[in-house]
């Protein structure tokens, strides 16, 4: 399994188990940094994800997660210019001490090699305009600006769009 990482011996993304993970799963969902840009969400939000932990030295610090981009749901947001297909990609850094020393981009860019070696075409991210930590970290692992859209009841949002590396 591919290693990253800064300030850390080691970053790197492993199965989630519910009952390894749930728990703490639901703990990182409370904190305020967290509830702040992922609103009042609960464990079923990711019943159709892939879910990968974040382990940072071996310890679990948080989750990133992803899904298929349909024509259906990026048409309700708006997206009519993005095309099907790609790997939508979200996350959390659920150790309030981990934020800010590279794991989010480390692990944003672990996720997108698995998700094109799954054979994504590109990867997005998606956040409000006003949290401007997570494009700065959406930026560093490449992810580069793209259409704005109306996420219904939220605000503004940015669409950060990485185009497939590998072949
Ligand atoms: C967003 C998130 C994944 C980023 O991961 P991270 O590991 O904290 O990211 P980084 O270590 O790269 O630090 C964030 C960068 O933003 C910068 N930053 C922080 N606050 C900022 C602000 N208000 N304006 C501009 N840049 C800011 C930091 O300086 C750093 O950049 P630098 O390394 O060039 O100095 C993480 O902070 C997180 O999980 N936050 C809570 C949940 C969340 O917002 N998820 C995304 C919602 S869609």
């Amino acid at each position: 399994m591919p290693n990253t990482g800064r300030g850390t011996d080691a970053l790197r993304l492993t199965p989630y188990q519910e009952q390894t993970h749930a728990a703490l799963l639901i703990r990182w969902l409370r904190t305020p940094h967290v509830v702040r840009w992922w609103g009042d969400c609960d464990i079923n939000r990711f019943k159709d994800c892939t879910i990968r932990i974040i382990e940072a030295d071996g310890h679990p610090i948080g989750l990133v997660c992803w899904h298929t981009l349909t024509r259906k749901e990026l048409d309700t947001a708006g997206l009519t210019q993005v095309p099907e297909g790609g790997a939508d990609l979200d996350i959390l850094i659920g150790e309030e001490h981990w934020l800010g020393r590279g794991a989010g981009p480390a692990a944003l860019a672990l996720g997108c090699a698995l998700c094109e070696a799954a054979g994504a075409p590109f990867c997005t991210v998606c956040t409000s305009l006003d949290n401007l930590r997570a494009m700065r970290a959406y930026a560093k692992a490449g992810f580069l600006q793209g259409p704005v859209f109306d996420e219904h009841g939220y605000g503004p949002h940015v669409m950060m769009i990485r185009q497939r590396r590998t072949s």
